[in-house]
């Protein structure tokens, strides 16, 4: 396995070894994750200096812009360093409105595909998420023919590891009857405590659990028992979120959106923060 002195050290992703703490590139997009960003360049300097720092996992999404985040990234980064791995998803598209709508018919998952190697400048994608239930969270329902088409596109050489995000365990559990994945990528974070006996029966099996809006998403995390312990360690919030994510089990990847590189390093940083036993179970509370 690689060495890193990334706060978390690595994780194996079937045959990739990626850095657990990781980057999220959806805040890269104009506001609402619509349109280009305001500050171009910023965003360019963002995905150079992730990699610079170490970082090799950076999750995206063609959704995002819509394709407005894979094209800075391949600007920024292509040709990509070997030890870099891009992991996408599909299953959703835009709307007008800036809404997700599902598209998980066969026909928009090849063109996804097809779109999102296209728009990277990649031949095969490293992993790719089925986006699953809509934007309120995870819907009921079988994943097999979407998932199945998934399955056809990697037979053919053009996604090597596929995961599923905004998934029920029992859609998880569903998938791996059809085909091995190595992660599941879901909302979580301190006070949104849903996927715990997931993220648990997941580390049992070697599957990655990867939260999205580990830092409260649009709206960042508040809690006074965060607060209170931040400032006990004289770290961020953030900083505590996130040490609090990667010391909660062994198989949580980080991808933390930002679009300042001074957050990104901030971040970095302040995830290595030790938390003590008595911290962690502070923090433990408040999303129970
Ligand atoms: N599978 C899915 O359906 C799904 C859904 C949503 C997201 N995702 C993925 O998950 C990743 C993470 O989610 P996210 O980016 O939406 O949310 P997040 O990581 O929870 O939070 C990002 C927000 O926190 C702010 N932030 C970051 N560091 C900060 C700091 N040190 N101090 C103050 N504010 C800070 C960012 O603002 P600044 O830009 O100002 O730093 C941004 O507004 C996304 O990038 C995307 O790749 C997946």
């Amino acid at each position: 396995m690689a060495s890193t002195s990334l706060p978390g050290g690595t994780w194996t992703l079937g045959d990739l070894t990626v850095t657990r703490f990781g980057y999220g590139a959806m805040q890269l997009a104009g506001p609402w994750v619509m349109g280009p960003p305001a500050d171009h360049d910023g965003a360019l300097a963002v995905l150079r200096e992730a990699v610079e720092l170490g970082i090799t996992h950076i999750d995206t999404a063609d959704a995002y812009g819509p394709h407005v985040t894979n094209r800075l990234i391949r600007e920024a980064l292509h040709p990509y360093p070997e030890s870099l791995h891009i992991v996408t998803k599909v299953g959703a598209n835009r709307d007008a409105q800036g809404g997700w709508p599902p598209a998980r018919d066969p026909e928009s998952l090849r063109r996804a595909v097809h779109e999102n190697l296209e728009h990277l400048g990649l031949d095969a994608l490293d992993l790719v998420n089925l986006r699953l239930g809509n934007a309120e969270g995870p819907q009921p329902g079988s994943v097999a023919e979407a998932f199945g088409t998934l399955v056809e596109l990697q037979r053919q050489g053009l996604i090597r590891h596929l995961g599923v995000s905004n998934a029920t365990p029992e859609q998880v559990a569903e998938a791996q009857t059809i085909a091995p994945i190595v992660c599941v990528q879901n909302m979580y974070n301190l006070a949104h405590r849903h996927d715990d006996e997931l993220i648990d029966a997941l580390a049992a099996q070697g599957i990655a659990y990867v939260p999205f809006f580990p830092l409260g998403g649009f709206s960042p995390l508040q809690s006074s028992a965060l607060s209170s312990v931040a400032a006990r360690l004289a770290a961020t919030p953030m900083s505590v979120a996130l040490a609090w994510l990667l010391r909660r089990s062994p198989n949580i990847l980080l991808i933390p959106g930002t679009s300042s590189t001074t957050h990104l390093r901030e971040n970095l940083a302040g995830a290595g923060l030790s938390l003590s036993d008595d911290d962690h179970a502070e923090l433990d509370k408040i999303g129970r």
